[in-house]
Order: C-alpha cells, then structure tokens, then sequence
C-alpha cells in the first residue's frame, strides 16, 4: 500500500494577516524602487531590459527583486535540500530525481507514492523555485512549519545565494551541461514564448557569450558553483547533464548518498533505484498527461509544463550552432575554466 503524499512545499495560499499583507508589499515596493536604479542592458527576449545585480550579474527587475527577498528573508536549516541549476541544465530532470528519492515508500512503481506524485504533477510543483515561485506576488511566506527535509530550487548565482544556506550546512546539489547545448536550450525555450518566434538564434548567442542571461554569465555561475564544491565537496554535490544522461543510475545512486537516502541492498534487488530512473525519464515525464497539458505558475505567469520537455538529448546543439559560434563558445569555456580543476565531459575531446 503507498503512504500518504508527500507534502507539498508550495506556501500556502491562504493570505496572511492584512497588517503582514501590507509589510510584505512594502518590502517588495522598496526593492523594485531600488532596483530600477541599477544599470540596465537590454535583455534580447522581449522590451523589459535585464537590470544588473551589484554581485554582477542580469536577470529581469521583478526576478531580482524576488532574489533579494529570497536574502532577506529566507532562512535554511540543516535538513534543507537545495538544487542549483543555471537555466536549462537540466533542472526539471533533477527535481524529479531528488524528489522520488527523498520520498519513496517502496511501494514500487505501481504504489510508490513519491511516483505517484511525479505522474500528477509538474516537477516544479513538487520542488519549487525560491526566487521564481515562493517569493513572488509580494508574499513572504512562512517556510518554518513545513516539514524536513524541505526540498527547494534555485538559479541564483552563488554569491547572491540567501547566506543561510551555506551557514545552515544544508545539502546543495548543482547540475550543470555544455553551455552549447545549454544555449540552444534556452534559445528555443525563450522564442517559444515570444508571441512571434524569431527563430534565429544569433541574439541569444551573442548575449549568452556577453554574460547576458536569465541569472549572468554561465561560465560565472557554474565556476563559482564549482569552486564552492571543491572547498566543501560534503556541502555541494557538482553533477553534469552528460554524466546523468550517460549512466543515470550510478548518478542517482550517487545522489541518494549525498542527501542520505542510499538504496539499500533490498531496495536495489527490488530494482527501487530502476524504477525511479524510469519514472524520471524524458520520455515518462514528457509523456505524462500533466506534462502534456498542465502549466506551472513562474514569476506569476503560467507556464505550460510541455516547455520543459523539448528533445533532452547530448550534442543536439549541431542543428542549430554554426562551427563559429561553437569554436567561440568552446574557446571562452576554455579560459574561464582554465586553472579551476573543472572540465566538462565533453570538453574531454576539445
Ligand atoms: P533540451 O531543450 O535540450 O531538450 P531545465 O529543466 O533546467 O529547464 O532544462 C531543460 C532541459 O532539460 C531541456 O533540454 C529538456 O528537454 C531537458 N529535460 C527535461 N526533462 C528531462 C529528462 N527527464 N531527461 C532528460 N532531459 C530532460
């Protein structure tokens, strides 16, 4: 028999008291007023421009404002479970990964309730961003009562990171992927809500080299990720899209180490870790009637859930780079990550 849902971790809706209604608006108002001080850049992806972030880095006003609510008000605790993601990373694969693993029952994959979950509902629901769904709408919710551990998402660049969350000690697990994949990705996951796609991918490039995306740089945001799990490799797990998708078993078993759930010896004779893996594959989230239909709320807008499933291959990004631009990309991959320790799979063949 499966057990009962796993918690959500969406805040509630109910609204708070008017007089914290009132204060949390505030906060939000003096934070978009500060933040439309900052410099501004244009964004490439519609006429709102990316404001940047004293730390250094882009995103959009009402993004930033979220983020620096995030900081202020968000406090981790030692059994929090964090994944790190620059966008399109593979992040929607990594949430339904940790949370079937945190939360399985062994009921299998008929009855497993945590399984059960992922076919209802879109991973984001289940694992909700910090800046892009719980601080938004000029809420700030009480996280305190939810249940350990309480498992969260984040594009946040690492030096803007809410400073509890490395003073908590708490479990941070990143992913990162070849940035021209990467690229690609996000290309055609911003033309897709344009109301007319553009349908070249040469503006995307050229900002994406500039450092100009949805949270800054690339190469900044997987370094910064990386050196903090070189220095505190217990705190940070650093995992990449290829090795997932090469031998994602030994990546979740790997996973389920980290966050303290390994697979026991029984589990894995019943072949628990297998039918996570299964569950949590393109094809079974994609194909999954939520996925098809559904939308998730992100920055107050639906999203339909389908945008997170496009092709979630290796190397797809031939079909849409030129040989300049993926020499350029790999040349900047090259002396940003030089001397850090860090080299992507497929960097192994540059
Ligand atoms: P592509 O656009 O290359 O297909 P994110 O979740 O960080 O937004 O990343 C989205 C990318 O991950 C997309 O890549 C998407 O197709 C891919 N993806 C989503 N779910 C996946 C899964 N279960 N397995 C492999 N790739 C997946």
């Amino acid at each position: 028999m499966a057990s009962a849902s796993p918690p959500s971790l969406l805040p509630a809706s109910a609204p708070n008291a008017e007089e914290d209604e009132e204060s949390h608006r505030e906060v939000y108002e003096q934070l978009r007023q500060l933040v439309s001080t900052y410099p501004t850049v244009p964004s490439g992806f519609d006429t709102a421009p990316y404001h940047r972030h004293p730390d250094g880095w882009y995103t959009s006003l009402p993004a930033m404002v979220s983020v620096m609510v995030a900081q202020r008000h968000f406090t981790a605790r030692d059994t929090d479970i964090i994944i790190a993601t620059f966008p399109k990373c593979g992040t929607t694969w990594l949430k339904a990964l940790l949370f079937a693993t945190v939360h399985r029952d062994g009921g299998g994959v008929e009855d497993d309730a945590a399984l059960a979950q992922l076919r209802a509902r879109n991973p984001h629901e289940l694992v909700p961003f910090l800046e892009i769904q719980v601080y938004v709408r000029d809420r700030v919710p009480d996280l305190s009562s939810l249940p350990a551990p309480r498992l969260l998402a984040t594009h946040i660049p690492r030096p803007s990171l809410p400073a509890s969350i490395a003073a908590s000690g708490c479990k941070v697990v990143y992913i990162c992927r070849d940035p021209k994949d990467c690229l690609v990705s996000l290309w055609h996951f911003h033309d897709a809500q344009r109301p007319e796609p553009r349908g070249d991918v040469g503006e995307e490039f050229r900002l994406f080299c500039d450092g100009v995306s949805p949270v800054g740089s690339y190469w900044d945001h997987v370094l910064a990720y990386w050196r903090w799990h070189v220095e505190r490799p217990g705190q940070v797990l650093f995992m990449t899209y290829e090795e997932l998708s090469a031998d994602t078993l030994g990546q979740l078993r790997r996973l389920a180490e980290f966050v303290g759930r390994p697979f026991t010896g029984e589990e894995r004779a019943a072949r628990v870790d297998e039918a996570i893996v299964k569950a949590c594959s393109f094809e079974s989230l994609a194909g999954a009637e939520v996925n098809r239909s559904g939308t998730v709320e992100l920055m107050e807008e639906p999203m339909r859930n389908a945008e997170f499933f496009r092709r979630g291959v290796v190397g797809g990004w031939p079909n849409y780079l030129s040989l300049e631009m993926a020499t350029r990309i790999d040349e900047i991959t090259e002396s940003k990550f030089k001397g850090s320790g860090l080299v992507l799979p497929t960097m192994m063949t540059m």
